[in-house]
């Protein structure tokens, strides 16, 4: 599905010429259209995880509530519910998905979106954690509270992980340098997005942008870019990335500081949205940018508080480094082993009949 024989022919020239290849990914997963939701779990329980005020809903009970569905744009919709009014003490109904494959270090995730959650009291993510949290880590690429108006990136793992080096990122806003999960209550190494395209009614009313997220021996890296600034290398179906064509990123953790192999395992994706809890719901970040009492006068309020807290998503594409088994834990993991091994017999065969047409 992924390395359809037509493209193959026509990547057997760069195999040929490796030197002049940079660091490649290549694709290995697309969620997206019709099939956008075929392979998630869904939560299906209340949000005991961050304590928020909402209950993730099962597949069939998300689709049938239209929480959870393809729209007429063939994007994917997550939402809060916005048209049920609670009476106390029941949460509001949501969404939480984790992919079922698992992504290793030498892969690289895309997420094309027009619109983020965003409001008092909503909480959304699109991150990604290993099963043995917290020792296989955590990466946030987008994620913020409230009616904060920068989307916060960051990463959160066992101790000795650090933010040591800013020199290869965009960004200035350094909020934290400790990564573990036991340092500042679990804020994590936080950089925040300049741009306040990265997030809330900005962001939709510039027609969305593309995060792109490296998880790489080398360190973590996290690139955005609003709908208008977008990259050649990320127009159309983009089969392969190559890094060095997107300029340096946002957000940067090297492995100096931080050696993913020392502290991050095989990452699960994960869009959610919850409401209030331990981050939005705090005290010192609710009064920043919102009044009332969290649950109470926003949760159990009018429906229409709701109304932005949906991601509406183009794209997820999943790439891997070439002749690596990237894609873990499901059936997935086949393919790209397959699709990767008959690639690289091809361009052998390939390179020995052009050494036999050279010397005959
Ligand atoms: C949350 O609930 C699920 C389903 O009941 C359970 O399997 C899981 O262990 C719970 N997690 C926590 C952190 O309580
Ligand atoms: C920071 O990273 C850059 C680029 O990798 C490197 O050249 C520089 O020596 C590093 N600085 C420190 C203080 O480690
Ligand atoms: C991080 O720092 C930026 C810039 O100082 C600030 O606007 C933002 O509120 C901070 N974020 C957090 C989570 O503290
Ligand atoms: C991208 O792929 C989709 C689905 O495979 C297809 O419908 C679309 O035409 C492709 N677009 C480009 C620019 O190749
Ligand atoms: C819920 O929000 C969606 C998206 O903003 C909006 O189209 C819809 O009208 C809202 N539903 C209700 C019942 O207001």
């Amino acid at each position: 599905m992924f390395f359809p024989k037509t493209r193959t022919l026509v990547c057997i020239g760069a195999l040929l010429l490796p030197s002049l290849v940079g660091a490649q990914y290549q694709m290995v997963k697309e969620y997206m259209g019709q099939n956008f939701f075929d392979d998630w779990d869904f939560y299906d329980n209340f949000d005991n995880l961050t304590n928020g005020d909402v209950n993730y809903l099962s597949a069939k009970d998300a689709s049938s509530q239209q929480l959870a569905f393809i729209n007429d744009a063939g994007r994917a919709v997550m939402k809060v519910d916005n048209s049920s009014t609670l009476k106390f003490p029941n949460k509001r109904n949501s969404v939480r998905i984790a992919s079922k494959s698992k992504y290793t270090i030498g892969s690289l995730w895309i997420a094309d979106m027009t619109h983020v959650p965003f409001g008092c009291s909503v909480w959304p993510a699109w991150w990604s954690s290993a099963p043995t949290w917290p020792d296989g880590g955590e990466i946030d690429t987008f994620e913020g509270v409230n009616q904060v108006t920068m989307n916060q990136m960051g990463i959160h793992s066992s101790p000795g992980c650090i933010h040591s080096n800013t020199s290869v990122q965009s960004s200035t806003l350094i909020n934290s340098t400790d990564c573990s999960i036991f340092a500042n209550q679990n804020e994590g190494c936080i950089i925040t997005n300049p741009t306040t395209k990265s997030y809330g009614a900005e962001f939709a009313n510039a027609g969305g942008g593309v995060w792109v997220t490296e998880f790489a021996v080398k360190g973590i890296s996290i690139w955005f870019f609003t709908r208008a600034s977008m990259p050649d290398a990320l127009q159309g179906n983009a089969s392969t990335i190559d890094t060095a064509a997107l300029g340096i990123p946002v957000a940067n953790w090297p492995a100096d500081g931080c050696s993913p192999p020392d502290f991050f395992e095989p990452q699960s994706l994960i869009f959610d949205i919850t409401l209030c809890g331990d981050y939005a719901g705090n005290s010192n970040s609710f009064f920043q940018t919102c009044s009332g009492v969290c649950y109470q006068d926003w949760v159990l309020g009018s429906p229409s508080n709701y109304d932005n807290a949906f991601f509406e998503v183009n794209y997820v594409r999943v790439y891997g480094e070439p002749g690596e088994l990237t894609v873990i834990g499901s059936s997935d993991a086949l393919h790209s082993y397959t699709a990767e091994t008959s690639l690289r017999m091809i361009s052998v065969i390939a390179g020995l009949v052009t050494l036999l047409y050279m010397f005959l």
